[in-house]
């Protein structure tokens, strides 16, 4: 909609006084859309996945519910909006692996079925973490028994999805902050081997997948370093490793634009993909940085910490849409690098980060509201989208 509220119209007194009232409900409606970043213009694409289908997949992360097709509403806006799936923790060790000896593969083989019927991109997330990871792996003492047990953990699940699911999260979470690897039971039982073995056993089983490693905090320049040196060295081994997965559970103002943008053309530059695996961008104040004060103290929950219970204010919201399109101005210029932006999870009530780091606040990271209608971050990045096509057909 035009905003018509500055707009100089030239009339005489009685027409004015004639027109008074409709011209101040057209200039009423008029200011309201202006400041409301819910209202928008209509677009010409019908959702995110046939915006961004000739740049990258777009994926979203299923809990339980959409999975089991329990929440259908869910479902719908999913089946919609999305061509690309992540089971936010039904493939993980202690879910899928919960014994040693039996694999529980109920929701995964849902999860997979939803995928293909759908015929969208399918991410399996995660063959090795040390955290959600299943007890059994703590009970076993002996190394080499462990190495074994890894193994087969990596290739039954790698064969039991074999040609359906297209890409894996092969490692998790191996690396500390300053890039050193992370003393993970892994890295205790294996040594640095378990990594580049873990992308070897996948490979081996199903050579057609592609294979990543992921991780938060990869525009950290320590840890960013540490991931290309623990990358390198395993395709020095000659096995492949097809792309990094950068989480980007991100904030309004860090990580920054130029960070962010670094890290892509850094990693690309060893030959991989690189994936937006986990998107969501957090309104609220970080505890991590409070300065002076135990983490631990900041965990507490309070007012201040949770500001925004009775609903966003719409300058936040505004600030949320801009930074997601700042952002997504660097995906759609590195397109070429880019293989998949899949956000964790769909609509701001489901989650996680309304209850981490401190349990019971009121997030708003996402591009869906409670009610799973689009928000102006939503429409920020389909416009901005539009814009980018127009600009590359006019040059
Ligand atoms: C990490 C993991 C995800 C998920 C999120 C929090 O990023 O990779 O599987 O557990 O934490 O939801």
């Amino acid at each position: 909609m035009t905003c018509i509220a500055n707009k100089k119209t030239i009339v005489t007194p009685s027409i004015l006084r004639l027109l008074f009232p409709i011209l101040f409900i057209i200039v009423l409606v008029s200011l309201e859309s202006c400041s409301n970043p819910n209202e928008h213009k209509s677009l010409e694409v019908e959702s995110l996945k046939d915006a961004f289908e000739k740049d990258f997949y777009i994926g979203v992360a299923l809990n339980g519910g959409i999975i089991d097709q329990s929440d259908s509403t869910s479902l719908n806006v999913v089946k919609k909006e999305f061509n690309s799936i992540t089971a936010e923790n039904i493939m993980k060790s202690a879910i899928i692996h919960p014994k040693l000896d039996s694999f529980n593969f109920e929701m995964a083989d849902k999860f997979v079925a939803l995928g293909k019927t759908n015929d969208m991109h399918i991410h399996g997330h995660t063959l090795i973490w040390h955290s959600q990871l299943s007890p059994w792996f703590q009970d076993i003492e002996d190394s080499l028994e462990f190495k074994s047990a890894t193994e087969n953990h990596i290739k039954d699940l790698a064969l039991h999805f074999k040609g359906i699911v297209n890409s894996w999260d092969v490692v998790n979470e191996a690396l500390n902050e300053d890039g050193t690897l992370r003393n993970s039971i892994f890295l205790k039982k294996m040594g640095a081997d378990y990594l580049s073995l873990a992308f070897k056993w996948t490979s081996e089983i199903d050579p057609d997948a592609k294979l990543y490693y992921n991780d938060y905090n990869m525009t950290n320049p320590e840890k960013r370093q540490g991931a290309i040196r623990m990358v390198k060295k395993i395709q020095e081994q000659g096995i492949k490793v097809d792309g990094i997965g950068m989480q980007g559970h991100w904030h309004l103002n860090s990580p920054s634009l130029e960070e962010i943008e670094q890290s892509i053309l850094e990693y690309s530059k060893l030959g991989v993909q690189v994936a937006i695996t986990e998107l969501d961008i957090s309104v609220l104040p970080n505890p991590w940085d409070l300065e002076g004060a135990e983490i631990s103290q900041n965990f507490e929950n309070s007012e201040k910490m949770n500001p925004y219970t009775k609903g966003l204010p719409d300058s936040v919201q505004i600030q949320l849409a801009n930074r997601y399109k700042d952002i997504f101005n660097i995906f759609l210029k590195h397109k070429d690098k880019i293989s998949r932006v899949t956000f964790w999870g769909l609509g701001d009530g489901q989650s996680w980060l309304n209850g981490f780091p401190i349990r019971g606040r009121t997030n708003y990271p996402l591009l869906f509201d409670r009610n799973l209608k689009p928000k102006a971050a939503y429409y920020s990045i389909i416009g901005l989208k539009e814009k980018f096509d127009q600009l590359q057909t006019t040059n």
